[in-house]
């Protein structure tokens, strides 16, 4: 079958011809429809992030699927479901207790691996097989937009995080700051400017789609070559929930002085090392006396999956049209991975939808 993904010999993605996925008896057998493109995929292409499946010479992509039941095997699926994977799968004859408790979102890297990301082979493939307890059933009109339930899920678990942590007592947030306007920061904007005044950073001259889409939903932009992040509540407001999408480690410092007395920063980036000075003592002071939180956040589990699938039957449909900028046919890879301030979520097409 035919496979995108990176190997070893050369750089950037590649069409693959692999041998057909074979199901254990529990595992059905799913057609790939679409799997979406983030900035994941990206650092996975460039080497910064996860790792080949061990002892393999290529690595296929994708971890943002969604396929409809091709054979159910011993599964309690039907032929024709329409499903979506989670990302974490165990180690090797390693099934720990994160997956026992269908916890695995909470599995430190050494205790998981992760398909199409870490040492398991992704889901950008015209089949792909999986356990039945790893496979989320969606409604079969949420087919074309399925590939926006993981990074939906995403989301959920980290806001989950962000609230708990202020359950001890009354938290009624009004304001938030997502920070980076890639799919998941935009995403994230359409989630959550329901509930409150919404702000989102970026680093882009107008005209930008992604500007547009922020004010599409009524949030506003904030440039942080004019304003960074520490200084927003002095332009702005201050933030009772700060959500960092950009990767940009001096975000989760100064994320802590955007806060409001009692708010929660949700940090999801992931860096490179990145050493550079800092007021210790200020951050330090702030989070204690002004009882602040940060949590960091990755991954999400099949509850997080269940709630995206609702959400994202709520998210305006105008917006997420805007959001997903190219769906490409798989021959035609190359355009999902372009690096272009045009593009804001792609997928790649493995069956048409029409
Ligand atoms: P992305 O497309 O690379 O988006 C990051 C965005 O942040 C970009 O639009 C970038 O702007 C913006 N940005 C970076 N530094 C900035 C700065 N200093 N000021 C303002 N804007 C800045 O990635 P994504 O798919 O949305 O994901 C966001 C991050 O979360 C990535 O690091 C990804 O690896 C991570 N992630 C984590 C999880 C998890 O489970 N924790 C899940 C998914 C993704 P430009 O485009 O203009 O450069
Ligand atoms: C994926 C997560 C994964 C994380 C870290 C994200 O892009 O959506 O499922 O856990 O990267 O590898
Ligand atoms: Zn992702």
């Amino acid at each position: 079958m035919k496979a995108i993904g990176v190997t070893k010999d050369e750089s950037g993605p590649q069409i693959l011809d692999v041998p057909d996925p074979e199901p254990a008896s529990n595992e059905a057998l799913v057609r790939t429809l679409r799997v979406g493109v983030d900035g994941t995929d990206h650092e996975v292409i460039e080497g910064s992030h996860g790792g080949f499946p061990e002892g393999e010479k290529y690595h296929i992509l994708g971890h943002e699927a969604v396929g409809v039941v091709e054979e159910p095997n011993e599964t309690s699926f039907e032929k024709g479901d329409i499903v979506v994977p989670t990302v974490r799968r165990p180690p090797a004859g390693e099934d720990n207790g994160y997956f026992a408790r269908e916890e695995a979102d909470m599995a430190p890297p050494e205790k998981t691996l992760e398909r199409g990301i870490d040492g398991a082979h992704g889901f950008m493939s015209e089949y792909f097989v999986s356990e039945e307890r790893f496979l989320i059933p969606i409604p079969e009109e949420l087919a074309a937009r399925g590939f926006l339930v993981e990074p939906v899920s995403i989301s959920e678990k980290a806001l989950e995080l962000a609230y708990s942590s202020r359950s001890s007592f009354t938290w009624e947030p009004e304001s938030a700051l997502v920070l980076g306007n890639g799919s998941l920061g935009l995403l994230t904007v359409a989630m959550l400017t329901a509930e409150m005044d919404v702000y989102c950073l970026g680093r882009r001259d107008r005209p930008d789609p992604t500007i547009d889409l922020i004010e599409q939903l009524d949030a506003t932009y904030v440039d942080s070559r004019e304003t960074p992040v520490e200084e927003i509540p002095d332009v702005h407001q201050s933030m009772d929930l700060v959500y960092e999408g950009t990767g940009y480690a001096k975000h989760a410092i100064t994320s802590v002085h955007a806060l409001a007395p009692n708010g929660v920063a949700a940090l999801l980036g992931i860096p490179e090392p990145w050493e550079f000075e800092i007021d210790g003592g200020k951050f330090h002071k702030e989070c204690v006396m002004y009882n602040k939180a940060i949590v960091g956040s990755v991954n999400s589990g099949p509850r997080h999956f269940r709630d995206a699938v609702d959400r994202l039957q709520e998210l305006p449909e105008d917006a997420l049209d805007a959001l997903v900028t190219r769906i490409v046919d798989y021959d035609d890879f190359e355009r999902a991975f372009e690096d272009s301030d045009e593009i804001i979520k792609t997928a790649v097409e493995f069956e048409s939808l029409e």
